[in-house]
């Protein structure tokens, strides 16, 4: 069913796991879907047009305050309207103590975590203003409202993402401006394939503790996501949405 019909959504960190399924998934329920990548995302992005769906690469990082507004400034000039976002795009830091983490890696993981998250909404909410509305979600973790051994930095920004998210959506409410967190627990993607192979034993410990018994699929937090952003969570604000097969309870 086309529920995004006629609307213009940007996805960051859309050339693979979350982001890409995200941009699928909202591709395929009729939007104009922008993906956003720090490398411009054109086998992913030609992959959907080939078969009907409209997108269009953008190459940006999202640590960089002008070439996001630039580009949110690109997708008015050439769209007219931005009515929905996705704030996607992050990075882990290396797997260590907190102590041992240097300050080049808190401040890169901060940079793109948060600062990057902080960008995005920014200049999205200055233009969802002017058109008088939107949704945004931004994408924190299951790492927001817990702990997680040895990634202090990432999961100090993942809850700052959800502070963010309640105090934007505070403010910009009485707007029409939508604003909501997405929790993933542990998702099937090349971020979590890469711990596990740095961990073997991961994927088992993590099962473990999941009462759902198994690893989160991308598409499980598209289908999220596409709902938070739809006139059918019309009253769903300041929320933060956790997607975890129980994970965190
Ligand atoms: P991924 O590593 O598969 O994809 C992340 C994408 O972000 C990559 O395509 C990467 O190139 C892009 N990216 C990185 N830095 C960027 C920058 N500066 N500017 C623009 N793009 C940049 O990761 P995954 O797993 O799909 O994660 C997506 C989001 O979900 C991240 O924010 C992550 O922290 C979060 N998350 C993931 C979980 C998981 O189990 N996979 C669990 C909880 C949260």
């Amino acid at each position: 069913m086309e529920t995004m019909k006629e609307k213009v959504v940007m996805i960051t960190g859309a050339a693979a796991g979350i982001g890409l399924a995200c941009a699928e998934a909202f591709a395929k329920a009729g939007a104009t879907t922008i993906l956003v990548d720090i490398n411009k995302p054109e086998p992913q992005t030609r992959k959907l047009t080939d078969e009907g769906f409209k997108a269009v690469a953008y190459g940006c990082d999202v640590s960089d305050t002008q070439a996001v507004k630039e580009m949110v400034d690109w997708i008015v000039a050439t769209y007219g309207h931005l009515d929905a976002a996705l704030n996607n795009a992050g990075i882990q830091t290396p797997q260590r103590p907190m102590a041992e983490i240097t300050d080049e890696e808190f401040d890169r993981t901060v940079a793109v975590d948060l600062k990057g998250v902080w960008n995005c909404m920014r200049y999205e909410i200055i233009q969802m203003l002017k058109q008088g509305g939107g949704a945004i979600v931004n994408t924190s973790s299951q790492g927001g409202v817990t702990g997680f051994p040895g990634q202090a930095a990432y999961i100090a920004c993942k809850h700052a993402v959800i502070g963010l998210t309640r105090t934007a959506a505070i403010d910009y409410a009485a707007k029409g401006i939508r604003i909501n967190a997405i929790c993933p627990g542990a998702i099937r993607t090349p971020m979590a394939e890469e711990l596990i192979r740095r961990n073997p034993n991961l994927e088992q410990e993590l099962i473990r503790d999941i009462p759902a018994g198994r690893l989160g699929k991308p598409e499980e937090i598209a289908n999220a996501v596409l709902w938070l952003c739809s006139p059918q969570a019309s009253f769903v604000d300041g929320h933060a949405l956790l997607v975890d097969g129980a994970f965190s309870i």
